[in-house]
Parts: C-alpha cells; sequence; structure tokens
C-alpha cells in the first residue's frame, strides 16, 4: 500500500492507495478512530459492485453501517438531491460524529462531500473513489459541490475528507470511456509539471488501458502526488491551484455548447490541444510539444478536435467562464511538457482563430462523441 500525505493547516489527512483496499476498508476507519454508525453514500451501480462487499466488511467488522442510494448520473448531483440525502440522514439518526464514506465517481465524492460539509454543519467524511477521474483528482483537495440550474459546481464548500482510500483494483470495472476520461486528467498532470510521468503514460499507454494494476498504481500515485503538494500549497484556490485547470477554459466552453455530449475528460482533452496551439502561435510551445500532447490523447482515444460546434457560441460560453479575470480570458498554457504558466495576453482574434482552425464537422466525429 502507498501512503500520500495531505498537510494541510488543521486538516491533515492520508491518501491510502493499493490493490484490495476496499475489501479491508474496516481497518482504515478503525485506524481513523471510528467505531458504530457509519452511512455508505453511493449509487446502484457502484452499490452492487462494491458497496455490498464494504458493508459487509464493515458489518464484519462491527460498525452499524447504513446506505444511502442516489441515482446514477450527472443530474443527481443536485441540492434537490442533497435535500434528500439530509432527511435520509436524519431519518437513520445520523449525528454530527457520523462518518460519511462517498464511493464512487466524482459525481458521488462531490454530492457526498457537499452533504457531508453542511449536514449538522459538517460531519466526518471519508472518500473512496472507484473511477481514474476521482482517484487522480476529485476525491483530493476537498473541493465538494452541487449542481444548481445553469450553476454547474457552483453551489459548494471546501471540505477536507479525514482521509482518501483509494482501490486500484475497482478500476478493472471501469468502462472504457471512463478511463478515458481519467486519463485525459492524468496526461494534465504530467503537462502541467511532470514530465516524467507524462513519458510513463506516452509508452504504458497499452499496459494502463488493459489495467496493468503495477503502473496504474504508479500513475495514480503520481497524480495523487501532484494534486496533495498543490493543495497544501493553495487550498482555497487563490494561485497555483488553477494550473489544474489547465485545458478546462476551453473544455468548461465545449461541455456547455454541446449541451454535455462532450464528456468532461473529452472535453478537457480537446480543451489541452487548443491550449496549446494558441501557446504555439504567441510563441511559447514547440511543434514537436504539441505534436506530442495531440498523440499521447489520440493513443488514450480521447478527441482532440473541436465536433463542429458553433464557434460564436463557444466564445460567449468563453466570455462568461469563471476564470475570466478583468474582463481577459485566462488560460493555463503549456510552455513545454512539464511546465505551464498563466496568461491574459491571448487576444480573442487569436483565440477566435484557433477555435476555427480545431472546429472540424464529421459525422464519424459527431457519432464519436455522442453519450
Ligand atoms: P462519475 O462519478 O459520473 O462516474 C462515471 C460512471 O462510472 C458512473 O456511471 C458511475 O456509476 C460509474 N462507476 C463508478 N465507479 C465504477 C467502477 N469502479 N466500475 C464501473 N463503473 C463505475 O464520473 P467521474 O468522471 O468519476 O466524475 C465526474 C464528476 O467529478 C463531475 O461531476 C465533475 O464535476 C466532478 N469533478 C470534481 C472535481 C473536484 O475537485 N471536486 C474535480 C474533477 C471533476
Ligand atoms: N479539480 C481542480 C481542483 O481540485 O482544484
Amino acid at each position: 500500500m502507498h501512503n500520500i500525505k495531505v498537510n494541510l493547516h488543521l486538516n491533515n489527512y492520508e491518501i491510502r492507495i493499493g490493490s484490495g483496499l476496499l475489501e479491508k476498508a474496516s481497518e482504515a476507519l478503525s485506524d481513523l478512530g471510528f467505531n458504530g454508525k457509519l452511512v455508505i453514500i453511493t449509487n446502484p451501480v457502484v452499490k452492487v459492485l462494491y458497496g455490498d462487499m464494504l458493508r459487509a466488511d464493515l458489518e464484519a467488522a462491527g460498525f452499524d453501517a447504513s446506505v444511502l442510494i442516489v441515482p446514477e448520473g450527472e443530474d443527481f448531483k443536485s441540492l434537490e438531491q442533497a435535500g434528500k440525502l439530509f432527511l435520509g440522514l436524519n431519518e437513520i439518526h445520523a449525528e454530527r460524529t457520523t462518518p460519511i464514506l462517498a464511493v464512487g465517481g466524482g459525481v458521488m465524492g462531490d454530492l457526498a462531500g457537499f452533504v457531508s460539509a453542511t449536514y449538522m454543519r459538517g460531519v466526518p467524511l471519508v472518500q473512496i473513489p472507484t473511477t481514474l477521474l476521482s482517484q487522480v483528482d476529485s476525491s483530493i483537495g476537498g473541493k465538494v459541490a452541487v449542481n444548481h440550474g445553469r450553476l454547474k459546481n457552483n453551489i459548494g464548500a471546501f471540505y477536507q475528507p479525514k482521509m482518501v482510500i483509494t482501490d486500484v483494483s475497482t478500476l478493472k470495472t471501469l468502462p472504457e470511456k471512463e478511463m478515458n476520461n481519467g486519463l485525459a486528467e492524468a496526461i494534465k498532470y504530467g503537462i502541467i509539471c511532470d514530465k516524467g510521468l507524462f513519458q510513463i503514460i506516452e509508452s504504458e499507454i497499452e499496459r494502463i488501458k488493459s489495467f496493468d494494476e503495477r503502473i496504474l498504481t504508479e500513475v495514480i500515485c503520481r497524480c495523487a502526488g501532484i494534486k496533495a503538494k498543490i493543495v497544501e500549497k493553495d487550498e482555497k484556490d487563490t494561485g497555483l491551484r488553477n494550473i489544474l485547470n489547465y485545458g478546462h477554459t476551453i473544455g468548461h466552453a465545449i461541455e456547455t455548447v454541446s449541451d454535455f455530449r462532450v464528456s468532461h475528460g473529452q472535453a478537457v482533452s480537446i480543451g489541452m490541444v487548443t491550449a496549446g496551439l494558441i501557446s504555439l502561435k504567441m510563441g511559447f510551445l514547440s511543434d514537436s510539444d504539441l505534436n506530442r500532447i495531440e498523440a499521447v490523447l489520440i493513443k488514450s482515444a480521447l478527441p482532440v478536435k473541436i465536433p463542429g460546434l458553433d464557434i460564436d457560441d463557444l466564445m460567449q460560453a468563453l466570455k462568461h467562464d469563471k476564470k475570466k479575470k478583468e474582463g481577459k480570458i485566462r488560460f493555463i498554457l503549456p510552455k513545454s511538457i512539464g511546465e505551464v504558466f498563466f496568461s491574459d495576453e491571448a487576444s480573442t482574434a487569436l483565440i477566435e482563430q484557433v477555435l476555427r482552425e480545431m472546429n472540424e464537422e464529421t459525422e464519424d466525429l459527431r457519432q464519436h462523441y455522442r453519450k
């Protein structure tokens, strides 16, 4: 088992990473000093795959484990669903000391995390991520949120978990598209600050995609370690932590304009290449580095072109993005593989030109992006 520490002023915690950790989660929870009642929040898919096994281990170890089920999908990462969970917690007499275990992907981590942060002004939270995206990114760092109307991820809090338990073996059941979404974020970490990680993904992509546990564990540990260090330096996302948004400025605009037919990971993939092309045209990134970025994403079965979207709509969405600074669109641009910088200097004309260059409307692509 690998152990990564997140050292924060008042909220230090461990990220435990290994294979088979879920079936002995009771040991980790006892290490935290928990006993008695706790609540698993998960969805029907993950419950059948892992929730039942987790509950059996907890019950065998003497815990009193209740399960609250949230329907599958991003649509249920909502204030309304949070309200239902508050009532569910109340019904089973959950108290301020009752830990909540968020078991699933980023949707579950964000929603159950938000509920943990707010039920009785905060109950202990343990993140148990089961998708690659949640293992490398969303379970770490304490951003919890729900969506509300057009406000995606904008109703939330910074609420650190007591522990993150990452069982790499759960990825064996993950659908390929979800694996690819997570890979986009892992590749992002390589580009922003770890050339070695990028090289590993470049050379080992086939083994990663065939669930080679050793290499997957190495990739997850490196990503988690990077995120832990960034969060330690900028917990509340006032500066450095923004570099995690490389590819996300354009990515969010693509998600919105495509009406979420393009998934988060796919949109980030396109966003990273588009930001790369902007950087190249501004004279920072080399042709060969941009080609490597594009090639590793293509090898990961991720899209690298905008799928025939309305460029005026994309520009509008970019201008509304929350990362806009004093009227200018703020990008995280790659200088080389392993190094990025903040820039407000890309002109609107350049951004629009690059978006048009990247836009490729073909039926083939449309099929590829459809959910
Ligand atoms: P997700 O939570 O929707 O999970 C994807 C799918 O995989 C779901 O259908 C789920 O039921 C299924 N699943 C989960 N684990 C599985 C397993 N082991 N085997 C088989 N199927 C499994 O998607 P995600 O990509 O994990 O997370 C996306 C969410 O994360 C978004 O809501 C996004 O806003 C959020 N996010 C949050 C942060 C953060 O810092 N808090 C960062 C990035 C993304
Ligand atoms: N996923 C971006 C962050 O945690 O800041």
